[in-house]
């Protein structure tokens, strides 16, 4: 029976000044989907989905893991019977690329039992049909880091081109994840509050940060890629939309212990937090508390950049 089970790693998107173009594969959770062969000549795919969070993903047709598995093989234009099993263990909902992730293993396991035809640019196309399932368009950021892993640079349009960024890999991150319920369609919600329009000071700002956080992350230099890690667009945006609890709170605090950069991952509510290793103890022990004091549960857990989407058994 031809079969392949791919893990992939979650992932943050925007980075502070690249909104819907940076994001960096992370090791502290993953998703891993199994995909089988049990028949030719007609499709059909059955789908069963557990782990730790798979009760928090939709079971059926509104799953990330199908809409990529069915492009794919529309573009192969095989007629297969599957069976796809899901083990969710990203959290949904947090702002950590889970449906990325899920798409993305998807799109390398269906690729892997047609033979390996899809090209990595390939790939990110076919994985993007997950998102755009769940929050109804495509972004490609990340699926492409959860494809390619480490930090990836998307070019968006209507031929969508991912890369992957060299360097970084020594980098160490906490990720804050708070506990609060989140609108339906929150992604979707989330980028409705962002402005259409910007002044030149403030392009110039985010502009000035890109180019930091890039060369820090080329040059493996965590202090310039933290400097980089501002963004005076979205995030505000966000911020005043209620959707990020405590980010302000938590930034200035985080920074002022000794953390090199503070963002917010994907479109929130969690945050991404760039620091040494040796302060993840107490700035963890500090976050705990801020989160605690204003009745907020929140899981503080250390990250390094992940590998890409990996073929585990094949
Ligand atoms: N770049 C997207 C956004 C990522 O911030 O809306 C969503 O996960």
């Amino acid at each position: 029976m031809r079969k392949a089970l791919v893990r992939a790693y979650m992932s943050s998107a925007n980075l502070g000044p690249g909104f819907d173009i940076l994001a960096v594969a992370l090791d502290a959770f993953y998703d891993e989907v199994e995909v089988r062969v049990v028949g030719e000549g007609l499709s059909r795919i059955s789908l069963s989905v557990g782990g730790k969070y798979g009760s928090q993903v939709p079971a059926g047709e509104d799953n990330a893991v199908l809409a990529p598995i069915e492009k794919a093989l529309e573009i192969a234009g095989e007629k297969l019977q599957l069976e796809v099993t899901l083990n969710k263990g990203v959290p949904p909902g947090r702002g950590l690329g889970s449906s990325g992730a899920s798409s993305a293993a998807a799109a390398r396991a269906v690729s892997e039992i047609l033979g390996g035809v899809f090209r990595d640019s390939e790939l990110v196309y076919i994985a993007g049909e997950g998102e755009r399932k769940v929050s109804g368009e495509p972004h490609y950021d990340n699926v492409s880091a959860s494809l390619l892993g480490g930090f990836v640079l998307v070019s968006p349009g209507e031929s969508v081109r991912a890369s992957r960024i060299p360097g970084g890999e020594g980098f160490s991150f906490l990720l804050a994840i708070p506990e609060i319920q989140v609108p339906p369609k929150k992604t979707g919600h989330a980028r409705s509050v962002i402005p259409r329009q910007v002044s030149l000071a403030d392009y110039i700002a985010n502009s000035s940060s890109l180019a930091k956080l890039i060369l820090g992350i080329v040059t493996n230099n965590p202090k310039l890629a933290g400097e980089g890690m501002m963004d005076r667009i979205v995030e505000p945006a966000r911020e005043r939309a209620g959707l990020i609890p405590l980010y302000s709170e938590v930034k200035n605090n985080a920074l002022k212990a000794g953390a090199y950069g503070v963002v917010v991952s994907g479109a929130g509510p969690s945050i991404l937090i760039l620091a040494d290793r040796e302060i993840h103890g107490e700035l963890r022990n500090m976050l705990t508390e801020i989160y605690a004091k204003r009745g907020y549960k929140a899981t503080i857990v250390s990250a390094t950049p992940a590998p890409g989407a990996r073929v585990i058994i094949g």
